[in-house]
């Protein structure tokens, strides 16, 4: 059995056993996003509903790179611009939307380094493709995505993980998605208290309180999506 059924077997006894003993855990998803085997399952399973579609794929948070050099494979397959943005020096600071269980610091995930994502994106793809369409832009997205011009969007992916992070990403994105082209929320894991990071859940909610959208459940990962119409 590889990991990802046992992953999803043990939560599905854990919380079996809490329910005979009069426990209710059910806020421990029954998804298997903990390990990179799924991450690589879903993101290349999700992104390729999109690689049809005209327009550059980007990812917002990039951390060390795993899921930009996952995203980077069938970008270059398909010859799309490939964009990442990350401040590189963490997060900013939280917003009262993000307190959680979790303790979420400024600075969190600051040792990420561009070179090492950079690295990771050059072992998958041609020096060529790399030269003239990666482009991975260092800043606080605040600073950065009003300033650079993606063109039009096909895939999305998100995983700035506070609050104030995603509504950046919103305000600056949304619109450059094309009809059809696939928003990835890494952030939106039940919204409830239990969350490790509420603000995702929590901006989506206040985004696109006014929008037609569907945000629809992967369930094979538990991951959220948005489908643009
Ligand atoms: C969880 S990590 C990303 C992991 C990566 N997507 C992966 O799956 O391998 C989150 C990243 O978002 C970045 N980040 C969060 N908020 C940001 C902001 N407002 N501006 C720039 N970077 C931000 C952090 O620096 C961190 O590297």
């Amino acid at each position: 059995m590889n990991s990802m059924l046992k992953n999803f077997f043990f939560i599905k006894l854990l919380r079996k056993s809490a329910r005979i003993l009069g426990y209710k855990i059910d806020f421990l998803p029954l998804t298997l996003i903990d390990t990179i085997e799924s991450k690589i399952e879903y993101v290349t399973r999700l992104s390729r509903r999109a690689q049809n579609i005209p327009g550059a794929v980007v990812e917002c948070g990039l951390g060390n790179g795993v899921s930009f050099a996952i995203l980077a494979k069938d970008a270059y397959v398909a010859s799309k611009d490939l964009y990442g943005f990350d401040s590189f020096e963490g997060f900013p600071e939280p917003v009262k939307e993000d307190d959680s269980h979790y303790e979420i610091k400024k600075g969190g995930w600051g040792n990420a380094e561009q070179k090492a994502v950079e690295q990771k994106v050059k072992d998958v793809v041609s020096a060529e493709y790399f030269e003239k369409h990666v482009k991975i832009t260092p800043g606080f997205f605040s600073d950065t995505l009003p300033k650079t011009e993606t063109g039009p969007i096909s895939f999305l992916h998100l995983d700035g993980d506070l609050y104030q992070s995603y509504m950046d990403c919103y305000e600056n994105l949304y619109e450059k998605v094309v009809p059809g082209g696939i928003i990835l929320i890494d952030e939106y894991l039940n919204g409830t208290e239990y969350a490790k990071y509420p603000g995702g859940f929590k901006a989506a909610a206040v985004f696109f309180a006014d929008k037609e959208v569907d945000i629809c459940r992967d369930m094979k990962s538990g991951k959220y999506y948005i489908v643009k119409r």
